[in-house]
């Protein structure tokens, strides 16, 4: 339309809902939400991690503490936090870890243990979040699943099942909540550089790792934010659904040798 800004994120003063907000993805989202101009509230089962994320931004930010597998934490949290900030236009699910072993190997306890840390806290926000959104009739989802859910996840099977039943989940919710203004979507990465990821690997590993990256790199929490805050944002106010894979190329590869 003429004379309408090309970029209006539209999230000044809006209210952003972020669960997992330890010093890689999630902190890397509360900043750049934060200088979208929105006010987050940072839920994390770290009280420390919270802490960290709100002092990063300051008056934008209030910490919650609280395990988000737990409905009746992340409901607490939610509605003090729209006491304080007004209802929740956005909320980012960040939460995942991984149990690493050979799936034929993996017990009952670490197979369930996938699941809840890298699934029942979506659903759980989703029933939290997602219910007032469609209550009020508009609001955006978006977690973060990863390429492990797309592809094969050697040693750690049942973390790539759980995130493919994540990306399940969005699609659904999307169907579920689209006639009421809720969009739902999902951010998969590939390999992130932070600061778990940092004490992780070894250089070496490193350095192979990125060789398979088109981009030939890992990418930074930024480079996720970003994709977050772009698909939360009015940009994407006809998108939902969606997984938006942000990994470098990795994913996009062709499979066989190039050489005749
Ligand atoms: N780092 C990567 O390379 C990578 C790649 C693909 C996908 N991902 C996904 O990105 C997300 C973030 O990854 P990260 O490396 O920044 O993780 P991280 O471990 O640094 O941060 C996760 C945060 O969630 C919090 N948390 C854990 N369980 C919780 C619970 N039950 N309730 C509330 N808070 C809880 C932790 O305290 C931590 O602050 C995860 O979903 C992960 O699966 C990461």
């Amino acid at each position: 339309m003429p004379g309408s800004p090309l970029i209006d994120l539209a999230l000044a003063d809006k209210h952003v809902f972020v669960v997992g907000v330890g010093n890689g993805i999630g902190r890397a989202c509360v900043c750049t939400f934060a200088a979208a101009g929105a006010n987050v509230s940072c839920f994390d089962i770290d009280e420390a991690a919270a802490n960290a994320s709100v002092d990063a931004i300051g008056a934008q930010g209030r910490a919650f503490t609280g395990d988000a597998s737990r409905l009746d934490d992340l409901r607490a949290a939610h509605d003090t936090a729209t006491t304080e900030f007004g209802p929740v236009d956005v909320a980012v699910d960040v939460v995942g870890e991984t149990r690493w072993g050979r799936t034929i190997e993996l017990g009952d306890d670490v197979w369930e243990e996938s699941f809840d840390l890298a699934l029942r806290h979506f659903f759980n926000l989703a029933r939290v979040a997602g219910r007032a959104m469609s209550d009020r009739g508009r609001g955006s989802i978006v977690a973060i699943a990863s390429v492990s859910g797309l592809r094969s996840a050697p040693l750690h099977g049942a973390y790539g099942a759980a995130k493919a039943a994540m990306m399940s989940l969005v699609r659904t919710l999307a169907m579920e909540l689209g006639a009421n203004g809720v969009r739902v979507n999902a951010v998969a990465p590939g390999a992130v550089l932070t600061p778990r990821v940092e004490a992780m690997m070894s250089e070496d590993r490193r350095a192979a790792s990125a060789a398979n990256i088109p981009l030939g790199r890992f990418a930074t929490p930024d480079d996720i934010a970003r994709a977050v805050l772009f698909l939360s944002s009015d940009l994407a106010s006809y998108i939902t659904g969606q997984t938006l894979i942000v990994d470098g190329g990795a994913t996009a590869q062709f499979p066989l040798s190039l050489r005749a």
